[in-house]
């Protein structure tokens, strides 16, 4: 299958992009082969495209409500802000009733339940926030464990950006190879995209956007 244009630059890596197969009820058994396989997935048209507008304009009105901070690296007092990332986030509560938030958390909660069967990750809990970068803003090169806490086990981002490009700025830089070497794939943060990876063994970093970027990023949790 040759890499859609639009979805990433084609590095010369192993082609991991997952076809959407259904419009209502969204396949997982590419994501959890791809997972299994490799440890990571893109998968277009995770979200329908009514659900990310949606998503969209909830996160959009939180922000301009003044709801999100800035970012921070680490956690408890460990927390720093510093030149490593530059976007401002709002958590989400796994119960938080807005429909606007329907979709994603029972994607989500879809995705956590067939990991844990196939792959018993034994992933008990999300922990995911909006994210928005503005202009200029990036995350420098990354792994997504903290170390006084290895319970995020799995990674799951999912874009809110209708019409992005990648003169647009704010890619997804993945490194496969888990040594962090090597050649990255190029993800551009297109709406309803999904990337999900193992939280402690993959390598990446957003370059900095050239206009506003929004993302839902959530963390499968283990006990
Ligand atoms: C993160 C992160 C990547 C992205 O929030 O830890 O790496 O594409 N985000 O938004
Ligand atoms: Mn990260």
């Amino acid at each position: 299958m040759a890499p859609p244009e639009e979805l990433t630059h084609w590095v010369g890596l192993e082609w991991a992009i997952i076809t959407r197969m259904a419009t209502t009820d969204f396949n997982l058994t590419p994501i959890l082969d791809a997972l299994v396989e490799r440890g990571w997935c893109v998968a277009p048209d995770f979200l329908l495209v009514e659900a990310v507008a949606e998503l969209r304009t909830e996160c959009l009105a939180r922000h301009e409500a003044g709801a999100f901070h800035h970012a921070g690296v680490g956690s408890g007092s460990a927390q720093v802000i510093n030149e490593v990332r530059g976007d401002a986030i709002q958590w989400i509560e796994a119960d938080d009733p807005a429909p606007a938030l329907r979709a994603y958390l029972d994607a989500t909660e879809a995705l956590r339940q067939a990991v844990n069967r196939e792959l018993y990750l034994g992933l008990e809990q999300l922990e995911a926030h909006f994210a928005v970068y503005p202009h200029g803003a990036f995350y420098k090169k990354h792994l997504d464990r903290f170390r006084d806490d290895d319970r995020r086990s799995l990674t799951a981002i999912v874009y809110l950006n209708p019409d992005w490009s990648a003169e647009d700025g704010g890619l997804l830089r993945f490194w496969p190879d888990p040594t962090g070497e090597g050649e990255a794939l190029e993800i551009v943060p297109t709406g309803g995209t999904l990337v999900t990876f193992l939280a402690d063994r993959f390598w990446h970093e957003v370059t900095a956007a050239r206009r506003e970027r929004l993302a839902v990023t959530g963390w499968f949790k283990r006990r």
